[in-house]
């Protein structure tokens, strides 16, 4: 018998600075026109010197236990979902641990691109639904304006930085919270996002950095093509599972990746415009961190009430994408 999940909370991190659309037209041959009109997006957040993926993840993380009232020593596990870990190893989640002094908890990060969020989410539900773990903390943090060629128009204004946090632990009162987590990936797509520098196939060196391996490329017709097919169809085998119908969601909370995607989205699919979040204009595609900074967004504006059920999906390098049904508790 699996043990009931609830998810417990939500917490978030944003980097001070901002770059609007207007800073960018000075660095690139770029218009806030364009960017407005091909992707939503009017600003974003960028981590400021010094600041690194571990330093967005702990504050998200101190919000979400300060908010739940989650001790550091009542944490058994720590998921990260990241792309942009402070170093190739240790993990994110294992300099979290440290910081957060959760001395009791195991840790380690997931790489899923922008789908890393969903993919912590299910081994957190897993982890706690098998009894194996009591209390999970799931972090998705990323500082991709590290990984970007500022000179390269048709990457850079895409991305922003930042953090989301959750808790799922097991539901005291044995009432299921989580109806379904569903995910998914195709390999053969690996070519349209990746970061091709510094790993084993080609590690660092003068030539790496000459041929500018050490910066994320995405082919992004072809990335736009993939995403509103497969984001409606983990949609709708997340809502088959929970057994619920998309009329009973009270808030879906797409990966923010263009705006043009999730009107897509939302027409394909027919989610009234106000129950679908849309953050996209104030973040850009923050990758993992997406979704739970989204989800953060609507709980701090009162979009959510206990017991409102939330539709989360997302897609991402790999190709990966997932998608899961709980209730808000
Ligand atoms: N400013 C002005 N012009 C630009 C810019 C820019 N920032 N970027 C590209 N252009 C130009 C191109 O050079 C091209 O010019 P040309 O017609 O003279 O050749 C023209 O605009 C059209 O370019 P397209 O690439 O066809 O533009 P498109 O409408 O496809 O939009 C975009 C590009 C926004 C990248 C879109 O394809 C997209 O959003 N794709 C999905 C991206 C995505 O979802 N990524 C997912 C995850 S990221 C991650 O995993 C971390």
């Amino acid at each position: 018998m699996a043990v009931p999940v609830r998810v417990l909370g939500i917490g978030a991190y944003v980097p001070e600075r901002t770059l609007t659309n207007h800073d960018l037209e000075k660095m690139v041959d770029t218009t806030d026109e364009w960017i407005v009109s091909r992707t939503g997006i009017k600003e974003r957040h960028v981590a400021a010197d010094g600041e690194a993926t571990s330093d967005l993840a702990y504050r998200a993380a101190c919000q979400v236990m300060e908010r739940t009232g989650v001790s550091a020593d009542q944490i058994d596990f720590i998921v990260v979902a990241t792309v942009t870990a402070d170093m190739q190893f240790p993990s994110v989640a294992c300099l979290l641990q440290d910081r957060l002094g959760a001395h009791r908890a195991g840790a380690v990060d997931v790489a899923a691109g922008c789908t890393g969020f969903l993919y912590a989410f299910h081994l957190a539900r897993s982890l706690v639904a098998s009894g194996v773990q009591k209390r999970v903390l799931v972090v998705a943090a990323e500082c991709l304006s590290r990984m970007l060629d500022w000179t390269d128009r048709s990457t850079c204004v895409l991305l922003g930085d930042g953090a989301g946090a959750m808790i799922l632990e097991a539901a005291p009162d044995g009432v299921e919270g989580v109806l379904s987590s569903h995910l998914g990936s195709d390999g053969g797509l690996w070519d349209l996002l990746y970061f091709p520098g510094g790993g084993s196939r080609n590690p660092t060196s003068h030539q790496t950095v000459d041929q500018g391996l050490h910066f994320f490329k995405m082919n992004g017709q072809a990335t736009f093509k993939q995403a509103c097919g497969v984001m409606e169809r983990a949609c709708q085998q997340a809502l088959e599972e929970a057994g619920v119908s998309l009329d009973q969601i009270d808030l879906v909370v797409p990966h923010q990746a263009n705006l043009r995607i999730l009107n897509q989205l939302s027409e394909r699919m027919g989610i009234p415009a106000g129950k679908m979040a849309v953050t996209i204009d104030r973040y850009g595609n923050t990758s993992a961190a997406s979704v739970p900074m989204a989800l953060n967004d609507y709980y701090q504006e009162g979009h959510l009430k206990p017991g409102d059920l939330v539709l989360i999906v997302s897609f991402g390098a790999g190709l990966t994408w997932g998608a899961a049904v709980f209730r808000w508790s």
